[in-house]
């Protein structure tokens, strides 16, 4: 079988891609580098001259910036429906003009095959190598669920996207169509850790035995935190996003995956995205998998791994512990992504703690994050039964098993100054402090 005749074959231009694109068809991409902005581009020009109607093109975390979720104008032509959110979606969301399917990450790949049928899925890869395959890069997320329910697989090839070796892959031979288009790959801003970050992160560090296994999320204090863990030992990594501070930590011998009881000597993420310093990592290197996310998230494959610890932010917490990481009010911020996944599976697992990490106020002060009855309109991210830890850089709320008038004691304890006596007020009007 000559798999560069079946590439040469293959491959067209995106323009002439795009011009498949038929009326009504639903199209599927994955998460962050797995999107694939050169066919996306080509699409929305052509919705631009109305030569398409009632396309929808399915995202995760979009990285690119895609007209469907930046320009309404093309609203009815061509819409974006996202499975979390990112800096596109969130905006075009809000405004009105894209959909979001709410869920659980783990639970995905099971949605899709139950409920979805792609007219294409189109997937940006790194280049195919001698056996014909394709490696699917940094992302792995709900691809192969997404291929298990398309009659069409198209590939933009991009050489700067790295191989991943222990990732999925996919075979010519499964291929209608690729496209070549290389470009740098989108990078995630990092900031050096701020004050209140540094201090959160050295709060949670504390908790944290050498030999643990860690997933961090998204942002500024899952960021402290992995600043913090440089002087422990033996760490491993068993995360929903691979990120740069992981890296660190792999590169100052703080993370050796030594003691985890699954993928020893291995860290395990179901997509990366950060900095180039990750693309180089990844790049054919069997010490990272990126594996599908419902097994990646499952909280009973999470909790395998003993000493499990998840990091994960909030936009507030109410007195009961109800923690909404996904809406301020009802204006939509992010999807549910993998925080409950993690936080459940942190807790079944032996010595295991979850922590949910913020700053006690926002918008300089104005905003206490500590309420006593959630904002109307919050959606419950990880509710009262799972929460375990709370940290504000005021301290740390050990809630799990707790009582409420416990909870709400060491809540107040840990919010701003100025907002603790109206805090202490609402508890005991409501006979929360006996
Ligand atoms: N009321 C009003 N505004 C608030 C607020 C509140 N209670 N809390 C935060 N904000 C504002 C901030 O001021 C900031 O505004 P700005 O963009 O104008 O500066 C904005 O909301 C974002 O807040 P920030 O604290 O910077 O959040 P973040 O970017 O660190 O993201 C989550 C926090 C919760 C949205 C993010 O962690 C997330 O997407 N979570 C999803 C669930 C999850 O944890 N998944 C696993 C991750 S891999």
């Amino acid at each position: 079988m000559d798999f560069s005749a079946q590439y040469q074959q293959k491959l067209t231009d995106a323009a002439s891609l795009a011009a498949r694109v038929e009326n009504g068809w639903t199209i599927g991409m994955d998460a962050a580098l797995a999107q694939a902005p050169g066919f996306a581009e080509a699409l929305a020009a052509r919705a631009a001259k109305n030569e398409v109607s009632g396309v929808w093109v399915h995202t995760l975390l979009d990285v690119y910036p895609f007209a469907f979720y930046l320009d309404e104008s093309l609203s009815g032509k061509l819409n974006g429906m996202s499975w979390f959110s990112g800096g596109g979606a969130r905006k075009a969301v809000n405004a009105g003009f894209a959909d979001l399917i709410p869920g659980y990450y783990r639970d995905m790949p099971g949605h899709i095959r139950r409920a979805w049928d792609y007219d294409a899925v189109v997937l940006a890869a790194s280049p195919m190598d001698k056996h014909g395959y394709f490696s699917l890069s940094c992302t792995s997320s709900y691809s192969e669920a997404m291929l298990d329910k398309t009659g069409r697989v198209y590939i933009e090839v991009n050489r700067e996207l790295p191989r991943a070796v222990c990732g999925t892959q996919v075979h010519i031979s499964r291929v209608d169509a690729i496209i070549e288009n290389d470009h740098s790959l989108p990078v995630l801003p990092t900031a050096a850790p701020d004050a209140l970050s540094t201090t959160i992160g050295g709060y949670i560090a504390e908790l944290i035995p050498d030999g643990a296994c860690i997933q961090l999320g998204i942002g500024a204090i899952p960021d402290a935190v992995g600043a913090a863990l440089k002087t422990k030992h033996d760490l491993g990594i068993h995360t929903e996003m691979f990120t740069d501070s992981m890296v660190e930590l792999i590169e100052c011998g703080a993370v050796n995956n030594s003691k985890k009881q699954i993928h020893r000597y291995q860290s395990v993420t179901t997509f990366a995205y950060g900095s180039q310093r990750i693309y180089d990592y990844i790049d054919d290197n069997p010490g990272i998998a990126i594996l599908p996310v419902d097994y990646v998230n499952d909280p009973a494959v999470i909790c395998r791994n003993d000493n499990m610890i998840s990091i994960n932010a909030a936009l507030e917490v109410d007195l009961f512990g109800q923690v909404c990481a996904e809406s301020v009010g009802t204006k939509h911020m992010s999807g549910t992504g993998g925080q409950v996944d993690y936080v459940r599976g942190a807790c079944q697992s032996k010595g295991g703690k979850s922590f949910i990490a913020f700053s006690s106020t926002a918008k300089g002060d104005t905003i206490n994050k500590i309420k006593p009855v959630l904002t109307p309109g919050a959606i419950v991210t990880t509710s009262k039964n799972d929460v375990d830890y709370i940290v504000t850089e005021y301290g740390v709320a050990h809630l799990r098993g707790e009582s409420l008038a416990s909870r709400a004691r060491q809540l107040i304890a840990i919010a701003h100054p100025n907002f603790r006596d109206e805090l202490r007020f609402e508890a005991k009007k409501r006979g929360m402090l006996i």
